[in-house]
Formats: structure tokens, C-alpha cells, sequence
């Protein structure tokens, strides 16, 4: 006898994401009838060392970037190898999907086309068991309380998100003084809106990057963090106390030759240079976050950063590729002392997973993160709850795609048993409390 969870039909599509560019959605059925849809989200700063993204490459359809074969993988070899299999047990089914793939980082299959398929799993399992995505994330990552994440949140946008109109990439808020998600949420959306105001005081462009974020194009860094800060008072809230800052440098996008190209400042450093302008940034400004201060394989500059910046969230994002192999060295190399979680840099939910526990097995913060080409799917909002991640980066709040995450978080919320994790979750916060 089929058992009910037993999967009977996988069904993948070619939709579009957040920049219009194609991207795989996959459908999952099973025996009694409950269904799990997800859709692969896309980088633009993409680390060199992700799980790859399988694109068809021809320059006839969608500039080169359909995923009709991925989107044919999972009609045909996936769902021949999934055919029957309890999606209850998403180890098994995740581990079936890497070795059927047999290469490193998922370049047979493509990972848009396994990430979709397995978390569309997942959510065909919490649909069988009849609970909520979150509490079902939670019983497979095995975690006791599941908490309302701190968002991060992008105010101001450069790098490769913004036609490289600023060197770095993201200047975001943080509403560490928020008592609870809604809260944290509203002072966040204050800090937008002033910032636009600002702005447009200014005559500056108003106009939105790709996570709906601002992009005035400053030359200098120091430019963007002052408006951020006139930002936060205009919004009547406290640099620092209220809201303080983050920021994602996204360093491999600047590094050339073993240099960092400083377009903006018409400068180019070498790694401790770096270094020592970021240290000096943070001593200035209260950033409490520093993501990718170096290249993703500047190993030796990443250690110097990390000691550079006591009380400061040091956070690896192309740098560890959410892979608990790339995590396991910087652990042993004392570097950083925060993993970014992107679910297609790895490639399966299970590995995700397992990422964020090395992660914190060592001590080590972790923030479930969105792409720049994102979807309607809100599947990292139910992650970021499900595993206790304690924070979560969407990009700002606008647009529908980056919505549908901090809306979903918005439902979670009226669960009372789901703490807000508050500043718990951020690296750096007991060092910075006793300096
Ligand atoms: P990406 O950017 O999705 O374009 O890689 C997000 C980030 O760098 O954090
Ligand atoms: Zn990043």
C-alpha cells in the first residue's frame, strides 16, 4: 500500500523572478493529496564557490538565461528518482537528489532546479502533517524555539544591485531597539521613508534597485552613512540605540588583480588597506555588521577583519557559500564570526541546514538571506523562524517579491509561542555591551 506522503507527481515550470529573468518553480503531490510549490531565487553578486545555476545559454530566448533543461531534469530524472518516496523524510530525499546529480556543487541537474524541488518537498510534508511550515522546518533542523527574526534591512543600494552606482554594495538598518518583530518592522519602514525624503530634499533620484532599495550614487561611503544617519533622526529614532547600521561591502565584486577597485574614491587598496578604512568606518558610524569586508578566497585579510572589528558582526556570505565545508575552515581559521544562509548557494535544504548548525555548533550567528532575484515564494521567512536563525536579510521594504517574506514573518508573528529573538542573534553584541 502507498503510503499518504509518498510523493505521485513532481511538476517543474519556467517562471520569472524579481529582475524578469527566468527562474525554476517546481509543484510536488503526494499520495493524499497535499501539494508543495517553490521557486529558486537568483544572485547577482554570486559567489564564485555556490552551487551552480544551471542557464540554458541561448541568446535566442530570454538573453541567454532560460532554464528550460533544468526545468526538463526535473521533469524527468528527478521525478523518476522521487517517485514513491515519503516526502516526510527530506534527509533521504535530499541525499537521493545529490547523488543523483554524482558532481560537486550540483552541475549536472543545476541547483535552481534541486533547491526548488527540495523545498518544495518541504512544504508538501508540513502540508500532509497539517502544520505550519515554520513548526515543520523546525522538527528537521531539530530546534527547540523557534524565534520572530531581527531583519536587516536595505535602505541604500550600490554594487550590482544598483548599476555599481556606489563601490559597496548594501547600507542597511537594523531596529535593535525594537521590542518585536511588527515593531521592528515599522521603525525600519520609517528610516525608508526618511531617506527618501532626504533625498528627494536633496534632488536626488528616488528611483529603486533591484531589492527596493535607494541608490543615490554617492563617491564615498562616508556620503551614504551620513545620509543614513540623517535618515535615522529624521524618522525621530536614535542612531545607534534605535537603529544601527549594517552594511554588505560584497568585496569580491571590487576585487581585480589583488587589488579592491574603490570606483567611487578613484582608489585601489590592497587587502590590510581595506581593512583599516572599514575599521575606521565602524569606529565612526554604529555598525554593528560588516558582510564580506574581502574577497571570497582573501582568507589571510578576512582573519586581519575580523580581529580589526572586536564587537562587530563579521559575516561571510560569498566567503562561505552557506557550505558547511568553506564554514568548517573559516571556523579553524578564526574567521568571522557570522554565516549569510542563501538555501541555493547550497543547493538542498537538508545541507542548508546542516550549514547553519557547523555554524553554530562553533559559536557562530547566522542570517538566513534572500537574493537579489527573488520570487512571490516565502519560503525563507518560515527558515529563518523554523531554525532559530535569530536574524533574516530581504533587501527593503518594497516591492511584492521582498514583501511576500516580511508579510509572511507579519502571520507567524500572531503564533505567541514565537519569541522575538531581539539583538540575541547578532555577533559581537556581548563585546560591544561590556567595551
Ligand atoms: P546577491 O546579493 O543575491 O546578488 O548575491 C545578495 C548579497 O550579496 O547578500
Ligand atoms: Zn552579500
Amino acid at each position: 500500500m502507498t503510503s499518504p506522503s509518498c510523493i505521485t507527481r513532481i511538476h517543474a515550470r519556467q517562471i520569472l523572478d524579481s529582475r524578469g529573468r527566468p527562474t525554476v518553480e517546481v509543484d510536488i503531490e503526494l499520495a493524499d493529496g497535499s501539494t508543495g510549490r517553490a521557486c529558486a531565487p537568483s544572485g547577482a553578486s554570486t559567489g564564485r564557490h555556490e552551487a551552480w545555476e544551471l542557464r540554458d545559454g541561448d541568446q535566442a530566448r530570454f538573453e541567454g538565461r532560460s532554464v528550460f533543461q533544468a526545468i526538463d531534469n526535473v521533469r524527468t530524472e528527478i521525478a523518476r528518482a522521487l517517485s514513491g518516496a515519503d516526502a516526510m523524510a527530506q534527509k533521504r530525499i535530499d541525499h537521493r537528489l545529490i547523488d543523483l546529480d554524482g558532481t560537486d556543487g550540483l552541475r549536472r541537474l543545476g541547483a535552481n532546479a534541486v533547491v526548488a524541488t527540495s523545498l518544495a518537498v518541504c512544504r508538501s510534508a508540513a502540508s500532509h502533517a497539517r502544520i505550519p511550515l515554520y513548526r515543520h522546518i523546525a522538527a528537521l533542523a531539530g530546534t527547540a524555539c523557534p524565534t520572530m527574526p531581527m531583519p536587516m534591512v536595505n535602505i541604500l543600494s550600490g554594487g550590482a544591485h544598483a548599476g555599481r552606482s556606489m563601490d559597496l554594495q548594501d547600507f542597511l538598518a537594523v531596529p535593535v531597539g525594537a521590542q518585536s518583530y511588527s515593531e521592528a518592522l515599522d521603525m525600519v519602514g520609517r528610516v525608508r521613508s526618511a531617506a527618501a525624503t532626504v533625498m528627494a530634499e536633496a534632488g536626488q533620484s528616488v528611483l529603486l534597485a533591484d531589492e527596493g532599495g535607494l541608490s543615490p550614487g554617492f563617491d564615498r561611503a562616508e556620503t551614504a552613512l551620513d545620509l543614513m544617519m540623517a535618515a535615522i533622526s529624521r524618522a525621530e529614532l536614535r542612531p545607534g540605540s534605535d537603529i544601527a547600521i549594517a552594511l554588505d561591502v560584497a568585496a569580491s565584486e571590487l576585487f581585480a588583480d589583488g587589488l579592491y577597485e574603490l570606483k567611487g574614491e578613484k582608489r585601489r587598496l590592497d587587502g590590510g588597506d581595506l581593512v583599516a578604512l572599514l575599521a575606521d568606518i565602524v569606529g565612526r558610524y554604529p555598525v554593528i555588521s560588516v558582510e564580506d569586508p574581502l574577497d571570497q578566497d582573501d582568507w589571510d585579510h578576512w582573519r586581519q577583519a575580523t580581529l580589526a572589528m572586536p564587537g562587530v558582526q563579521v559575516l561571510g556570505d560569498d566567503l562561505f557559500v552557506t557550505n558547511p565545508k568553506r564554514i568548517a575552515s573559516g571556523i579553524e581559521r578564526g574567521v568571522a564570526n557570522a554565516v549569510l544562509i542563501k538555501v541555493n548557494q547550497n543547493g538542498t535544504l537538508t545541507g542548508t541546514l546542516e550549514a547553519m548548525a557547523a555554524a553554530r555548533a562553533a559559536g557562530y550567528a547566522t542570517v538566513v538571506s534572500a537574493r537579489s532575484g527573488e520570487t512571490e515564494d516565502p519560503f525563507i521567512a518560515d527558515l529563518a523562524v523554523g531554525t532559530g536563525a535569530g536574524q533574516i536579510k530581504i533587501g527593503s521594504v518594497r516591492n511584492s517579491d521582498r514583501l511576500a517574506k516580511y508579510n509572511q514573518l507579519l502571520r507567524i508573528e500572531e503564533d505567541p509561542g514565537i519569541a522575538f529573538a531581539g539583538t540575541s542573534g547578532i555577533a559581537g553584541q556581548t563585546v560591544r555591551a561590556a567595551a
